[in-house]
C-alpha cells in the first residue's frame, strides 16, 4: 500500500481525515503530533519560545525522517504549512501521493473560530488572517498535490471513495 500525504489550509480537516483512514487499513501518522512528542512541548510554546523558522526546521527534519524510514501503509496528515518550503514538497512527493484537502475560506473560519492551538491565527480579525495566509499558499498546495479533494459539504466515505478511485 503506498502511502498517503495529507495537506492542506488549518483546519482542512487532515487529521481528522487521516484518522478516518487510520481505520481503513492505514497507519495514521501527524507532523504536528510527532513534533510536539519530541519537543515535550505544545506548537504554541515551540514558535513563542523558538520562533517559526525553528518550527520549520522541525517539520523539515520529521518528514525527512519519514521518507528515510522506507514505511509504506501510512497515512500522514502534515502541518498546513509545511508544503510551504520547496525542500519540502519534493520530500512529500518522495514520500507517497500527495493529496490537498481543499475547504472554502468560510468553512475553514467556521472550523477554526475559538482555536487557540494555532500560532500563525493569533490576534487581529481571524477571516483577514485566513485569506491573506490561503491567498500566499494557494497555488503552493495545488502546486504540490497529486490529487485535489474538494472537502466542502462531502461526508469522508465519500471523500474515500473518490480517493479510492482517483488512485486506481
Ligand atoms: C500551521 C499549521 C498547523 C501547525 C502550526 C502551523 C501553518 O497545523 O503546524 O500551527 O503554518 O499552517 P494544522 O494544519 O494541522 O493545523
Amino acid at each position: 500500500m503506498n502511502n498517503i500525504i495529507l495537506i492542506g489550509f488549518m483546519g482542512s480537516g487532515k487529521s481528522s481525515f487521516g484518522r478516518f483512514l487510520g481505520r481503513k487499513g492505514y497507519r495514521f501518522t501527524d507532523t504536528d503530533d510527532m513534533i510536539v512528542e519530541r519537543e515535550h512541548t505544545s506548537i504554541n510554546d515551540i514558535f513563542a519560545a523558538h520562533g517559526e523558522e525553528y518550527f520549520r526546521d522541525l517539520e523539515t527534519k520529521v518528514i525527512t525522517e519519514l521518507v528515510e524510514s522506507g514505511e509504506r501503509g501510512l497515512v500522514v496528515s502534515v502541518g498546513g504549512g509545511l508544503p510551504v518550503r520547496e525542500c519540502n514538497r519534493k520530500l512529500l512527493r518522495r514520500l507517497g501521493k500527495v493529496i490537498y484537502l481543499r475547504a472554502d475560506i468560510k468553512t475553514l473560519v467556521n472550523r477554526l473560530s475559538g482555536d487557540s492551538n494555532r500560532p500563525l491565527l493569533k490576534g487581529g480579525n481571524l477571516t483577514d488572517r485566513i485569506s491573506t495566509l490561503m491567498r500566499e499558499r494557494k497555488s503552493i498546495y495545488e502546486d504540490a498535490a497529486d490529487i485535489i479533494l474538494d472537502t466542502d459539504n462531502k461526508t469522508f466515505d465519500r471523500m474515500y471513495n473518490e480517493i479510492r478511485k482517483a488512485l486506481k
